[in-house]
């Protein structure tokens, strides 16, 4: 694989700490942490079984929660509660969410709709669009061009250019993904890229590779947090086998994709 190419939001300013503040569980139980600091770079993915609360820890996230959802968390931006203003307004709003199901409603072309964005927040940097392209490229194996229709874009090339615009046009210093199965997009390659970029990310995945990529997990049961794993290089032989069985079955999905019969090992 090659290694990211160095896209650069340089018009970004420097990115924010996102602190989470325990709430209750379910069934009201205290959650056993005292607080979650996210900062640039950092990247964290959220485990557990269905209906765990894995969605609701993101949402908690999106919205800042101030002890007023179902979950009784509180989210703080560089140590305090973020003003009314900051949260609100899309253009300084520091985290963007992409979603299962985010999807374009415009007829523009990639191309437009970009412009549009760059325009909206008086970005003048020059060949920004071509490169949020390129950069939505590495994620997807099917390749956005300029001319495409946002609408006919299939769910991983959309969620892939709103990763890209995130990073390079919204520049938001923390992302957050929240996919239900292997959604088209290569997230260990939005992992590399985000910490090339100084970005922080927070995945719901049910994909191994990914799980032992990230720096920490958290450990969803029962609508709470249950653990906060901290591996600090303790899973290094996972990560080294799990990497080698990605490669392996990446040959082996490309080849099914081209129609091929698989009768030896890759
Ligand atoms: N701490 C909590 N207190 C009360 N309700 C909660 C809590 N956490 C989550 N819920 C609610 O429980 C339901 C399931 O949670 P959620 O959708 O977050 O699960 P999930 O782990 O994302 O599941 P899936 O893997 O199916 O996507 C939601 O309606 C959510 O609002
Ligand atoms: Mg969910």
């Amino acid at each position: 694989m090659p290694a990211p190419s160095n896209h650069s939001g340089m018009h970004c300013s420097t990115g924010h700490t996102i602190s989470i503040l325990p709430g209750r569980t379910r069934t009201g139980e205290h959650e056993p942490f005292d607080r979650i600091d996210i900062g640039p770079g950092d990247t964290i993915s959220i485990v557990g079984p269905t209906g765990s609360g894995k969605s609701a820890f993101i949402s908690d996230i999106e919205v800042f929660a101030r002890g007023d959802t179902a979950t009784g968390r509180t989210i703080l931006v560089d140590g305090r509660l973020p003003d009314e203003a900051f949260v609100r307004d899309p253009a300084q709003k520091p985290v963007a969410l992409i979603t299962q199901n985010t999807r374009c409603l415009t007829d523009l072309t990639v191309r437009d709709f970009l412009a549009m964005h760059v325009r909206s927040r008086k970005i003048e940097k020059q060949g920004i669009i071509g490169e949020t392209i390129a950069l939505a490229n590495e994620f997807t194996g099917e390749k956005i061009t300029e001319e495409a229709r946002m609408t006919a874009l299939s769910g991983g090339q959309t969620r892939s250019l709103m990763v890209a615009d995130a990073i390079m046009v919204s520049c938001a210093p923390l992302i957050l993904l929240d996919e239900v199965e292997n959604a088209g997009i290569f997230k260990d390659r939005v992992i590399d890229v985000l910490r090339l970029h100084h970005k922080a990310l927070i995945f719901v995945t049910h994909d191994p590779l990914v799980a032992l990529m990230s720096d920490r997990r958290i450990v969803m049961k029962n609508g709470g947090v249950a653990k906060v794993l901290e591996p600090n290089g303790s899973e290094v032989a996972a990560l080294r086998s799990a990497k080698e069985m990605n490669v392996l079955l990446s040959r082996m999905r490309e080849r099914i994709r081209e129609g091929d019969l698989i009768t030896g090992v890759a």
